[in-house]
């Protein structure tokens, strides 16, 4: 229509991208409706805004469901977010309305998994209570039993999702001395196994004979609440449990239970229900339980790649392409 021609696509980005992403963002001519605020652009807002928009780049906090899509209208052809995980997107509606969906894998692998690991080493060796302890005082002298964690030669690694994160994660501890390493999801992974020497098993065997549970699986109907009282009752008492995928897949109430319990021994979060974690919340007070607020991908790499990502998918799909970096729907 002739707005097109005037403004040129219009385009609903829900935040600003890295300066990089952003500079090419701003100068492909799109008519660009850009939340800048260092915030989440509000619901009613995007509402507003999405209405005839030929493009919507959104991140895991925009909740992009049939509301989202209808209110847009039927022109919308892409919704593209700025993360590997598409779970706070309506896939079926998506379908139904023929809009492609983008996102992006692979450039957060590493910057994902070394987060990850750092959690994993940080819950192991008791990072919260050590710093803790050096800033206010309470360290005296050298004391051989003083504030004591686990290494990791040759203990067992349980990887739950052994996707591209996974992997990345386990071929890291591999290299401070994992010995087996376990792992659980819903497809055999030949390749990967023989790289790692990794063995596919049950979720009851990967609970029990775990020292390290690593969760880096997508959140479906599958592993929503999968990590209950249930689960963490089955897993060692000396386990490390580390969260880095999304804070669904563990039913929250139920590991604040475990940790009051002494169940586990360690908890490393990079992601909770809900996001911000409120700080009065009953996990913050665990001294053994380190939580960061959703950092996985935080490098500057990263997310300018994610960015420009994002603007390769739009410009494809404004041109009715194939998109570079899409879900089979
Ligand atoms: C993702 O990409 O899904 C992460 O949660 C944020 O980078």
């Amino acid at each position: 229509h002739s707005q097109s021609v005037l403004y040129g696509p219009r385009v609903v980005a829900t935040r600003k991208l890295l300066p990089e992403s952003q500079a090419r963002l701003e100068a492909q001519g799109f008519d660009l409706v850009q939340w800048k605020e260092d915030a989440s652009m509000p619901r009613d807002l995007l509402l507003k805004e999405v209405k005839g928009a030929d493009a919507l780049l959104c991140v895991l906090s925009d909740k992009i469901d049939k509301e989202v899509f209808t209110t847009a209208g039927p022109q919308l052809k892409l919704v593209t977010t700025m993360s590997v995980g598409y779970d706070h997107i309506d896939l079926a509606t998506a379908r139904e309305t023929e809009t492609k969906i983008g996102y992006t894998p692979d450039v957060l692998t590493d910057a994902t998994a070394d987060l990850t690991v750092m959690l994993t080493l940080a819950a192991a060796r008791k990072m919260k209570q050590s710093v803790r302890a050096a800033e206010t005082g309470e360290w005296r002298e050298w004391r051989p039993d003083w504030l004591c964690g686990s290494q990791f030669t040759n203990r067992t690694l349980g990887v739950v999702g052994l996707g591209r994160i996974g992997e990345a994660v386990a071929s890291r501890l591999k290299a401070f001395g994992i010995g087996e390493v376990l792992y659980w999801g819903r497809n055999k992974k030949p390749v990967v196994e023989a790289k790692l020497n990794a063995k596919l098993v049950s979720m009851d065997t990967l609970l029990a004979d775990s020292d390290y549970i690593v969760v880096c699986c997508a959140m479906t109907p599958d592993t929503k609440e999968l990590f209950d009282y249930e689960a963490f009752s089955k897993m060692k008492k000396s386990a490390i449990f580390v969260n880095t995928a999304r804070g669904g897949i563990v039913k929250q109430d139920d590991l604040v239970r475990a940790l009051d319990e002494k169940l586990i021994a360690g908890v490393g979060l990079d992601v909770t229900t809900p996001e911000p974690l409120p700080i009065d919340h009953a996990l913050f007070k665990f001294p053994n339980c380190v939580i960061l607020p959703h950092l996985g991908s935080a490098t500057v790499e990263a997310r300018e790649e994610m960015g420009q990502m994002c603007i390769e998918n739009i410009v494809a799909a404004l041109d009715d392409k194939a998109i570079p970096f899409g879900l089979r729907l």
